[in-house]
């Protein structure tokens, strides 16, 4: 794809400095940072595909799950640190791993998130968060975990921003690239070719290749990019290769 951008994950990064290891990704040459906000656990996939199944395609479906990753990061105050910390130039792309993803909308606006990307299975009104994500200025992403079926998000393509498609279970930094959701990347780029598409998981120099022919251009690296010596260098092979 041409013009892909980078977003470093700096969920692998020692999250006790983390205003330095954002300002270092962004002396890098970052395009932007991809903040992973998450909380709670996961339901099974097996759960999760019998659920699946009994949704119906067009209408928005629910899991009531007490907790949607077996993790903790960060919440909106220190967003709002690193949003002082950085200016206002860097682009926040908050992943929003969270049960009940309505409730940190406001929150994250007021600390200074540019794009509020949040997981369609943690929603019973995906066109409602939408609406209100947007009244609160800012940008849609829509995501979605490796066992959820692409077809599920295109009724709300033309709505969102940018389309997400989760290539680990979502929760933890450094886990295998899963080559298998490369379908649901190429299938978004045939049905909506002007949408960003990002891909997040297990993505570095040596998966950035199939992620760029599906067609991804926003490109969440996590740690490939933070645990090389030379950030600058393995940011720059990714977009070039991606851009191709
Ligand atoms: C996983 C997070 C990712 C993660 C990526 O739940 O959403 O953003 O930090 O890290 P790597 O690139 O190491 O898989
Ligand atoms: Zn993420």
């Amino acid at each position: 794809a041409s013009g892909c951008k980078i977003g470093p994950s700096i969920l692998n990064s020692d999250l006790a400095n983390l205003g330095a290891e954002c300002l270092r990704m962004l002396d890098s040459g970052a395009d932007y940072l991809h903040l992973d906000t998450l909380l709670q656990k996961v339901p099974s996939r097996k759960k999760h595909k019998i659920i699946m199944k009994q949704a119906s395609l067009m209408n928005s479906f629910f899991i009531r799950v007490k907790h949607f990753v077996p993790n903790i990061t960060f919440g909106h105050p220190v967003v709002e640190s690193l949003r002082k910390q950085l200016g206002q130039d860097p682009f926040f792309d908050m992943h929003m791993m969270v049960s009940r993803p309505e409730q940190w909308v406001k929150p994250m606006a007021v600390a200074g998130a540019n794009q509020y990307t949040f997981h369609l299975e943690a929603t019973e009104n995906p066109g409602a968060l939408i609406k209100d994500i947007r009244e609160n200025g800012m940008k849609v992403g829509l995501a979605i975990k490796p066992g959820t079926t692409v077809e599920y998000l295109a009724p709300w393509a033309n709505q969102i921003d940018m389309a997400l498609v989760m290539t680990v279970e979502p929760g933890f930094g450094g886990q295998k690239f899963m080559e298998d959701m490369m379908p649901k990347v190429h299938w978004l780029r045939t049905q909506f070719p002007s949408l960003d598409i990002e891909v997040d998981g297990g993505v570095g120099p040596d998966t950035i290749h199939k992620c760029a022919e599906a067609g991804a251009n926003m490109i969440v690296s996590g740690s490939a990019i933070m645990r090389s010596e030379d950030p600058r260098s393995v940011i720059s092979l990714l977009r070039s290769v991606c851009s191709e």
